[in-house]
């Protein structure tokens, strides 16, 4: 049984129907341009064919009973959607919460929903489960409502709720991945200007995620400080070039160069990784349009050497797992990707070599480190949606 069909039979034993709509968010997993975004940069994630989905049917009132299916054996939140506040021991639940929070000021005409969520997204990973949540509940929420918020505005939205409600600080590039996705395409993300450019990848070269299986804790303080100090580096810089600095997106290469040697040495690096990584960004880009595999393999490698020694964000297991990477046959290009400290790395691999990478990798990351990594070639897909579904058959 598929993963939809599954969802569909748990929902029916749950709430004695089946479901009337069924929301889909994908995760993310990001090629380049890391710790960009909330500096106002470029990023160029692709959205991936694992997701969230989450089944539902319109109640009579304004509440919303939500079992999440992967947890614990289904744990059940259950709140109003005229009085939303924190659930104290779920944390699944305030990503929900969150996003049902700020869609109901937008929306006065939210309805209720009988709904079960089911995912094949691990968490931790760094691939982006918990936006996927976020966007699948708004998709989910204006299913049943007439009026609906375009892709950019439901990923602003989920994340003010990451942000305020659940409290992590977190850039736009996640959610609007898992909203604005292409199917078979990378997106090249302005997170100023909240735009986006079509990347085709090369042609011959598959995407491949490696789950180092170490959880990363986004809400943990290494991020939040990475974005404190950009923001001290940006306003030293501001004063140092004695020119407006909004973020450090506006600063080129040439300019940091003359006034680096000024700034603190921990906030040198930190700026120093995100005006580089940006330059790697629009590169990989054009290595893209030229079908240049081997530039942006290169690309991915610089990019990881500058998120290991300037921004500080690898971890031992991440290093051991592009260390073996890397030495494997068709591999291109191996970096970690999402906020780093654990998590997953991104890798690009030729394709007729894929299959052996996965089996190599996953087998000498055990060999070097103990622990049982997930290894899996991953597809470009499209951002969040309502499910077609044949109701009668329950079939996608
Ligand atoms: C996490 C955040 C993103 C982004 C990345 C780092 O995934 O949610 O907004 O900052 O880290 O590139």
């Amino acid at each position: 049984m598929d993963t939809l069909e599954k969802l569909v039979s748990k929902f029916q034993e749950r709430y004695g129907t089946p479901p009337e709509k069924i929301a889909r968010a994908p995760g993310r997993v990001n090629l380049i341009g890391e710790h960009t975004d909330y500096n106002e940069g470029f990023v160029m994630p692709i959205a991936i064919d694992r997701d969230v989905l989450i089944a539902a049917r319109a109640r009579p009132d304004n509440q919303v009973h939500i079992t999440a299916l992967d947890v614990q054996d289904g744990q059940t939140d259950v709140f109003a959607l005229d009085d939303i506040s924190h659930h104290h021991e779920y944390r699944w639940a305030n990503y929900v919460r969150g996003v049902a929070f700020y869609l109901s000021q937008y929306e006065t005409k939210l309805v209720g929903i009988d709904a079960a969520i089911s995912s094949n997204l691990p968490s931790g990973a760094g691939l982006s489960s918990s936006a996927a949540l976020e966007v699948c509940t708004a998709t989910i929420l204006q299913a049943f409502t007439p009026r609906r918020l375009g892709g950019v505005a439901v990923a602003q939205l989920c994340q003010k709720a990451e942000n305020n409600f659940v409290g992590v600080k977190s850039g736009i590039m996640d959610q609007y991945a898992s909203a604005l996705g292409e199917r078979g395409a990378a997106i090249k993300i302005d997170c100023r200007a909240l735009t986006y450019e079509t990347v085709n990848l090369p042609r011959g070269v598959t995407v491949v995620v490696a789950d180092t299986n170490k959880k990363r804790h986004l809400a943990g303080s290494d991020y939040n400080t990475r974005r404190m100090e950009c923001e001290n580096a940006t306003m030293l810089l501001g004063q140092l070039l004695g020119k407006r600095v909004p973020a450090l997106r506006d600063v080129s290469y040439k300019e940091f160069k003359i006034v680096a040697k000024h700034l603190p040495e921990n906030l040198m690096r930190r700026a120093r990784h995100v005006i580089t990584e940006n330059d790697r960004v629009q590169k990989a880009a054009r290595a893209a349009a030229r079908n240049d595999a081997a530039k942006f393999g290169t690309l991915m490698a610089q990019s990881q050497t500058s998120l290991r020694e300037d921004y500080e964000a690898s971890s031992p297991e991440l290093d051991t797992m592009i260390d073996i990477a890397r030495s494997q046959p068709g591999c291109l290009g191996s970096r970690l990707t999402g906020a780093g400290w654990g998590g997953a790395t991104v890798n690009l691999v030729h394709n007729e070599n894929v299959q052996d990478f996965c089996k190599n990798v996953a087998r000498e990351y055990q060999e070097r480190t103990g622990i049982e990594a997930w290894v899996s070639p991953v597809q470009a897909s499209q951002g969040a949606g309502v499910v077609v579904w044949n109701q009668r058959e329950g079939k996608a």
